[in-house]
């Protein structure tokens, strides 16, 4: 038996509230005739967590609510005490602070915000490279690298600062420091740790990196604080499995659970819920989904579809699907999200308005190889039996020819996703489909008629990049 402390109890009580205040907002039951003992399976009662045995709960359903009360005490713990606004000075044009202009998202928002006629002045602020290399240097390659002039990065628009806005005034001179304060009317922050088999407490730092720009923007001279845009991603909904599309708005911690990165934008939602109530700050949330090929076709071969492709062309069968694909292509996400940055809304999605069936994808990528098309259970069973074939072994060329062996465990999730799917409301990949009602009213890019759906051309360019890497350059 668990003994509890009288604070242990009633920070039980308080994620219970907190819970409650969650699923009021999201669903539409009337979650005041719910007796103060019931709340959600996974959200211990005072009885249980007393006892830890009255009902009995399982292991996994524990261990879900530990993860529930990590995420809730790292809201709490980043929530404390946020500054007072005292600004009274007028801004004139937009004064954008963008964070990780290094990464394939961020250097497509800067190129975006160089062109955006009103943005009088851009702060693109990063981390220091582990190597040494310059900012400029980095900026350029990534540019080049998604097919984009180098010479964006030295606009003179832009001034490149190196910083880590987890430390004390981002670790920058005070006078460097201040100029941000005075100058800065927006802020999009894209910077995160892309990593999805690290655990919640490996993302501290990048909470305290938000907290830090919560508190840098309610330190501003200006009458209304910077606009604070977080990128945050739609993968944190892969739980749910609503009938309609999932509405731009708070959902309950359990839908992120399942891995740190999920949980930690999922804490990141609630730091910023809480700031939006309690300060006159006025951030916003962008889910952003599949992000599809840069300008040039550019997608990091490493990543899922790349090696579902060459692992295709090992296993002789391509998967094929009627289930909707609603990724967005690079360049387009990165200019919606610097549109948004204006928003009145807390909460938006982004993908494509204009779904397309995977099968027009998979069409193109089959005959690209002269691959039969199979569905996709019989691709994954030829996956799965290949890896346990080769489950002992270290043979590089295996790993090589059939890297989606290595991520087995992503594409039983795919797999399981599209059994689960009988109400028809997710996509290929298994996330639920969204409402875009928000994001629609933000963005004249993704109203515009003239937004293709992915097609042929989409395809042909990724191909031609992948074409380019060892992906498709080695032996196949
Ligand atoms: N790509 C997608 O399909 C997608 C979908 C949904 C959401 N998102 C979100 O979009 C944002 C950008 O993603 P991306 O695809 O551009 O990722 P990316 O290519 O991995 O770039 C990540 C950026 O964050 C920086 N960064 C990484 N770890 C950091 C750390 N510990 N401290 C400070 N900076 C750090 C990187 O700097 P270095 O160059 O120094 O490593 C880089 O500038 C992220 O917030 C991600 O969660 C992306």
């Amino acid at each position: 038996m668990q003994v509890i402390s009288p604070s242990m109890y009633q920070d039980s009580l308080s994620i219970r509230d907190e819970h409650l205040k969650s699923l009021r907002t999201t669903t539409q039951m009337d979650l005041r005739v719910v007796p103060s003992d019931v709340v959600h399976p996974m959200i211990p009662t005072s009885a249980q967590y007393i006892t830890q045995v009255e009902p009995p709960l399982d292991q996994g359903q524990r261990e879900d609510i530990d993860k529930i009360e990590e995420m809730m005490s790292m809201v709490k713990r980043h929530s404390q005490k946020f500054p007072k606004h005292h600004g009274s000075s007028a801004t004139h044009r937009d004064v954008v602070l963008v964070t990780g202009t290094t990464g394939s998202v961020g250097t497509l928002i800067l190129a975006a915000l160089v062109v955006a006629y009103d943005v009088r002045r851009i702060f693109s602020v990063n981390r220091k490279a582990a190597d040494g290399s310059s900012l400029l240097d980095r900026h350029e390659i990534s540019l080049k690298r998604q097919g984009l002039d180098p010479s964006i990065a030295s606009s003179p628009k832009v001034t490149l600062l190196e910083a880590t806005v987890s430390d004390h005034q981002f670790g920058l001179p005070k006078s460097t420091y201040e100029m941000l304060r005075e100058e800065t009317t927006h802020i999009i922050h894209s910077a995160w740790l892309v990593n999805f088999n690290l655990p919640l407490q490996a993302f501290e730092l990048q909470l305290k990196g938000l907290r830090n720009l919560i508190d840098f923007a309610l330190d501003s001279p200006h009458s209304t604080p910077p606009r604070l845009l977080f990128v945050c991603s739609l993968i944190m909904l892969l739980n749910i499995n609503h009938l309609e599309p999932v509405k731009e708005g708070p959902v309950e911690p359990y839908v992120a659970l399942g891995s740190g990165y999920k949980e930690s934008k999922w804490v990141s939602e609630r730091l910023l819920e809480i700031v939006a109530s309690e300060t006159p700050l006025r951030p916003i949330i962008v889910r952003l989904g599949q992000v599809s090929g840069g300008p040039n076709g550019y997608w990091n071969h490493r990543e899922w579809l790349p090696s579902l492709i060459r692992s295709s062309i090992y296993l002789k069968c391509f998967p094929t699907g009627p289930e909707p694909v609603i990724w967005l292509p690079a360049a387009t996400a990165a200019k919606v999200i610097t549109e948004m940055r204006n928003s009145p809304d807390l909460h938006l999605h982004l993908v494509h308005p204009r779904s397309v069936p995977w099968s027009t994808i998979s069409k193109e990528l089959a005959a690209a190889f002269n691959l039969p098309l199979v569905p996709y259970p019989e691709w994954f069973s030829a996956l799965e039996q290949s890896a346990l074939a080769n489950a002992n072994s270290a043979d590089i060329e295996f790993r090589r020819n059939n890297p989606a062996a290595k991520m087995l465990g992503a594409f039983r999730g795919m797999l399981k996703g599209l059994e689960r799917n009988t109400n028809r409301n997710k996509e290929f990949t298994g996330l639920p489909l969204v409402s875009l009602e928000n994001a629609m009213k933000a963005s004249p890019t993704l109203r515009d008629e003239n937004l293709l759906p992915l097609g042929p051309v989409d395809v042909e360019q990724w191909l031609r990049y992948w074409r380019t890497t060892v992906l498709l350059q080695s032996k196949l």
